[in-house]
């Protein structure tokens, strides 16, 4: 996955298919497939695997990468003729769709007596990416502040979809950088980076973000502690 270096993911994917249960034969669909890395995980267990994805370039890459499993472009809010499949999952994709609940609902549709699992970023305090926030902070202009502790959003979202909550757990992964490079060269890369940088210019971002991710050291690189939440829900 792209939010992160790369393997990132692996305690994420691992927590979501430990708790849909799946198996050899378990048939899976992988929505908001992005790059198939979850497919892939899928796939190791000896999962069914299909995927779909809203971008064209994802369902390409995802593809290639998981030449096992089978992947189409298409519309979390529509999965059409897709199904019966055993477990539904939704990796880091709610937070991305304009109509999630539509998207829950459709998840639940394509896996009658089935499993539906979905995962979010965790709350700010608890992930270190903030970091690359913060330390862009000057040249990005007044932001939001980060939901406090309060109505659990996600547990709303999935229970209005009619969805029955079976788990909810913290899975923390680690975001490792070998070096000053691999942090920068993404970043800069990034939105955000680039925004930075036509306004302050690289020499400045780069020192910013180094300055600040000095408590994150490891070695010659960082290591950033993020969590995430996932929730499994039966339909
Ligand atoms: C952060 S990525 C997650 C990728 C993947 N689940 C993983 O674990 O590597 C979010 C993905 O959701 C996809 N997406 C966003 N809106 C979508 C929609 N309405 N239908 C299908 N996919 C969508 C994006 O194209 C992107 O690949």
């Amino acid at each position: 996955m792209d939010e992160g270096p790369r393997g990132w993911a692996a305690p994420l994917y691992g927590a979501v298919l430990d708790a849909t249960g799946v198996g050899a034969g378990t048939r899976v669909l992988d929505v908001g497939c992005g790059g198939g890395g979850f497919s892939r995980a899928a796939v190791a267990r000896g999962a069914q695997v299909h995927g779909v994805d809203g971008d064209p370039s994802a369902v390409e890459r995802a593809a290639r990468e998981v030449p096992e499993a089978t992947f189409a472009v298409g519309d979390a809010t529509d999965l059409g003729e897709i199904g019966p499949v055993d477990v539904v999952g939704l990796v880091q994709v709610v937070a991305h769709l304009r109509d999630p609940r539509r998207a829950l609902r459709e998840a639940a549709r394509v896996a009658p007596g089935g499993v539906v699992a979905v995962s979010v970023w965790g709350r700010e305090q608890d992930c270190d990416v903030r970091a690359f926030g913060e330390a862009l902070a000057p040249w990005l202009g007044p932001r939001r502040p980060p939901p406090e502790d309060g109505p659990d959003l996600l547990a709303d979202l999935v229970t209005d979809a009619g969805l029955e909550i079976a788990v909810s757990e913290q899975v923390g992964c680690a975001f490792r950088y070998p070096d000053e490079d691999a942090v920068l060269g993404p970043l800069f890369d990034s939105g955000i980076g680039r925004h930075a940088m036509n306004t302050a210019g690289p020499a400045a971002v780069r020192e910013a973000v180094l300055t600040r991710l000095e408590q994150h050291r490891d070695g010659a690189g960082y290591v950033l502690h993020n969590t995430f939440r996932v929730l499994t829900a039966r339909t």
